[in-house]
């Protein structure tokens, strides 16, 4: 009862100091001091410097630190006087000295500095907090962007938008960004979880436990725009940047949110060793967006060397062997203790041989087992980043030492006889991995032939019974349409429209919330209607042949019609086993749907299903403008007026990508069979597949993971992947060439003289 009492009262006691709170400018001048309720206010009043108790603390503690103005609760991103809490009772204050250094005190004495000392000690010094939540100390002479002290370089457990995570490793020491977690939710105090970047290009989340210092996660290899064990694009697009080469002299990766507010993102280090990203939501509370690890197969090295960890369905662990290995020790294994990992089962005949001997020799009869979609294991090697995937191949047979090799990310990797964590994602996720095996491994025998036989039958029948009731099911509901529209009524389909994307699947809320606060206007235009799976069936007879436009990499299209007479639609519909598809299929709705403009393909809506992704776009009767240009008998209906008004289109198509809408997309696959052609020979950029947001300000891109089409790409992005808008403006002078010329440029092969359009033409 009394305890309820006092709580009751501190709460309001609490309501009291948040209310209370005095707000000062932005900056604190040398000399003079932040005391007791004073705050600092970031000029966009997004953040406050000042002291608080963090929400879950002791309420006689209070710390130094950043909060968000707008958030209910108080949340520190920042601490400075971490472990040195001054008391609630006492004259607490911050100042900043001569010599350049931030001060906390508890009445005169000194609880925390950030021991830093400015060249020229009778500077006029300023504490600074800025529209990014960063503390700054800087002195009146130096340059803004020469900060004495700041808090992004000293972070707590708290990456924010801006920050760097940087590692430099010149001078032989390393030097990096490491955050450091809570010792418990409601204290600041250091823990026992540290993230930090590693110089093979990964975070590492590393725990330490009776002086011990282990790995307990790791995001996996840098993948161009994504880390191999987070497949999650959404929150790329909007730009986790790597900048420099971590393996070399050094590097930092940094999280660009140009289109909206700092403060809106925070990802913790929490206490207990998982990382969080948060959103903050208008009404002042914040939403879990993405966490990891949150199952026991994404701690680090679960099930040993060799073995590759599944999540069960009740969440724990299932360790197995990769192909071609055994359990170390079958007992141990067996009973859950997976510490051991897996050895080979037999031998690889390459090491039996001679490895002095050479490369073709050495290579013996080995041949790779593939294991698809999973995060590849720690301590690649990086092979070269030109050449395919069979050099990648070639490179690891060749070596004995070399136990796998994947190909796809960003370079060849090359691992190893020793394959450290392996996490199997459940979605058609993560990237293939080829793990040498000698040949004898993929050589079933006979009586698990016999075994394959009886499971194939039994396949063979569900398939079929599962066919027939879907059958009917389609039957069922196509009547189901035609009764509610009547043949060859009018009437629109509405009804069939299920709820709009951006009130549905959590998979877009990374977006989705943050731009309802920012674009209102644009909210419509986002409205994007879902579309029921049996529909777009209906519209095309089934998915049939008939109705058949073309594929592409990522699926087949088709064309149909809404039933009841309504609109010609081209439907997409991406194949469930693209391992890539989902990434791409969100990147594509989150983009097309921004975007509105007479000469870009109209996307009217999409369909998400259980593992059905589909999109409906606008319908265009004259196909593709490859159709017509390389077709001797079409290529007569290009006249030069038409073929002038194309590029003018292409043109005016391409401007609004790059300069006229709100967001800076480059298409980066540009080509004639990805330009559609109305009934008026109008012109439309489709397929968005490839696409990149760029922010703002933002010229230049290096990517590792260089996609598109030979031959339209420009040469610094095939070669360096280097992108830029200027990438897309070489694919378009390549398509000039080919509209003016009526030449396929991939055609040139053959040609004595040149290898491509851009030779024959000079
Ligand atoms: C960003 O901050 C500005 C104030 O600087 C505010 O007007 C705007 O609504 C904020 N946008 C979002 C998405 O929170
Ligand atoms: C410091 O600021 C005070 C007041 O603005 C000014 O009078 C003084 O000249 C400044 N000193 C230096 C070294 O800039
Ligand atoms: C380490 O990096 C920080 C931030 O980039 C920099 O201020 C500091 O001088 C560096 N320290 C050393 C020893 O290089
Ligand atoms: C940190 O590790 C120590 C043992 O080294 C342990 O006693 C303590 O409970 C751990 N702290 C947390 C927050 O897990
Ligand atoms: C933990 O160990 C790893 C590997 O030895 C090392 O790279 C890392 O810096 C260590 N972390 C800390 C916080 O000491
Ligand atoms: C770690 O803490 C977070 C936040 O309190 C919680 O959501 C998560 O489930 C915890 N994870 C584990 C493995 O206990
Ligand atoms: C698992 O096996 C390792 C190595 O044999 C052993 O050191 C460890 O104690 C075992 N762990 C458990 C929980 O039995
Ligand atoms: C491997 O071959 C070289 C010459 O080809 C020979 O000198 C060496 O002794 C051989 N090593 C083994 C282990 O057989
Ligand atoms: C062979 O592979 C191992 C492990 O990947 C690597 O350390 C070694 O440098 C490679 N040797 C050659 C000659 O490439």
């Amino acid at each position: 009862m009394a305890r309820a009492a006092i709580a009751a009262l501190l709460c309001l006691l609490c309501a009291v100091c948040v209310v209370d709170r005095v707000e000062a400018a932005a900056t604190l001048s040398q000399g003079e001091s932040l005391t007791g309720n004073r705050v600092l206010v970031s000029a966009n009043g997004e953040f406050q410097a000042g002291f608080f108790t963090p929400n879950g603390g002791d309420p006689g503690k209070v710390y130094f630190g950043v909060t968000y103005a707008k958030s209910t609760e108080v949340i520190m991103p920042w601490v400075g006087n971490r472990d040195a809490p001054v008391s609630a009772a006492s004259a607490y204050s911050a100042t900043v000295t001569g010599s350049g250094e931030l001060q906390v005190m508890e009445g005169q004495r000194v609880v925390w500095r950030t021991g830093t000392d400015a060249p020229s000690p009778r500077d006029n010094h300023t504490l600074t907090i800025g529209d990014d939540g960063n503390l700054r100390v800087t002195g009146s002479d130096s340059a803004d962007t020469d900060a004495v002290w700041e808090s992004f370089d000293h972070p707590a457990d708290t990456f924010m938008p801006g920050m760097r995570i940087a590692l430099d490793q010149r001078n032989g020491a390393f030097n990096r960004t490491l955050f450091t977690s809570w010792r418990s939710a409601g204290d600041p105090a250091p823990g026992n979880f540290t993230l930090g970047l590693d110089p093979s290009a990964q975070l590492y989340i590393w725990q330490s436990q009776g002086g011990k210092n282990s790995t307990y996660w790791r995001s996996g290899q840098w993948a161009g725009n994504n880390f191999v064990g987070i497949p999650w694009r959404t929150l790329y697009i909007y730009g986790f940047k790597l900048t420099g080469d971590p393996r070399q002299s050094g590097g930092y990766m940094f999280y660009d949110f140009a289109p909206f507010n700092a403060s809106l993102f925070r990802f913790v280090l929490q206490p207990n060793g998982t990382e969080t990203c948060y959103m903050l939501l208008a009404t002042g509370s914040w939403e879990t967006v993405w966490s990891q690890p949150t199952n026991p197969c994404q701690e680090y090295n679960r099930c040993g060397a060799n073995a590759q960890c599944t999540a069960g369905d009740d969440g724990q662990a299932v360790c197995s062997c990769l192909k071609g290995f055994d359990p170390k020790s079958e007992p141990e294994y067996s009973s859950g203790n997976w510490t051991r990992g897996c050895v080979r089962s037999t031998p690889l005949t390459c090491s039996e041989r001679n490895t002095t001997a050479t490369a073709a020799a050495a290579a013996g009869d080995d041949t790779f087992a593939e294991l698809q979609g999973v995060k590849l294991p720690d301590f690649a090697v990086w092979g070269s980043t030109v050449g395919d995937a069979t050099a990648c191949r070639q490179a690891c047979l060749a070596n004995c030492s070399c136990g796998a090799y994947s190909y796809g990310t960003t370079s060849c990797l090359l691992w190893g006889q020793e394959l450290v964590d392996i996490y199997h994602f459940p979605t058609g996720e993560g990237y293939s991995l080829y793990v040498k095996v000698p040949p004898s491994v993929l050589e079933t025998s006979s009586d698990e032939r016999g075994r394959w036989t009886t499971v194939i039958v039994v396949v063979v029948v569900v398939v079929v019974v599962v066919l027939a009731a879907c059958g009917l099911l389609m039957w069922k509901c196509r009547r189901r349409i035609k009764e509610k529209f009547g043949i060859g009524g009018r009437k629109k389909p509405e009804v069939l429209l299920l709820r709009p994307v951006r009130e549905g699947k959590q998979d877009f809320s990374g977006p989705k919330q943050a731009e309802q606060q920012e674009e209102s206007d644009e909210s419509k235009n986002c409205e994007l209607p879902l579309f029921a799976f049996e529909l777009l069936a209906a519209a095309t007879d089934g998915f049939s042949d008939k109705n058949k436009l073309g594929e592409g990499g990522f699926g087949h299209v088709y064309k149909g019609r809404l039933p009841g007479g309504g609109e010609e639609i081209a439907v997409k519909r991406l194949s469930r086993t693209s391992g890539q598809g989902l990434e791409e299929f969100k990147n594509e709705v989150i983009l097309i749907a921004k975007l509105q403009h007479r000469n870009l393909v109209r996307l009217l809506g999409c369909c998400i299903q259980g593992e059905e992704k589909i999109l409906v776009y606008e319908y265009l009767p004259n196909k593709s403008l490859d159709a017509f240009l390389f077709d001797p008998a079409r290529r007569g209906l290009l006249d030069w007026k038409t073929r002038f008004h194309i590029i003018e289109g292409i043109a005016r198509g391409l401007l609004y990508l790059h300069r006229d809408s709100r967001l800076r997309v480059v298409h980066r696959d540009l080509k004639a069979s990805n330009i559609l052609l109305d009934d008026d020979m109008n012109p439309k950029i489709s397929d968005f597949g490839m696409a990149r947001i760029f922010g703002g300000d933002q010229n230049q891109v290096n990517t590792n993971r260089v996609v598109g089409t030979l031959g339209y790409m420009s040469p610094e992005y095939a070669m360096e992947g280097l992108f830029s808008v200027r990438s897309d403006v070489y694919s378009f002078g390549i398509l000039i060439l080919e509209i003016i010329t009526g030449q396929k440029n991939s055609s040139f092969h053959h040609m004595e003289g040149s290898i491509n359009i851009v030779g024959y033409v000079s």
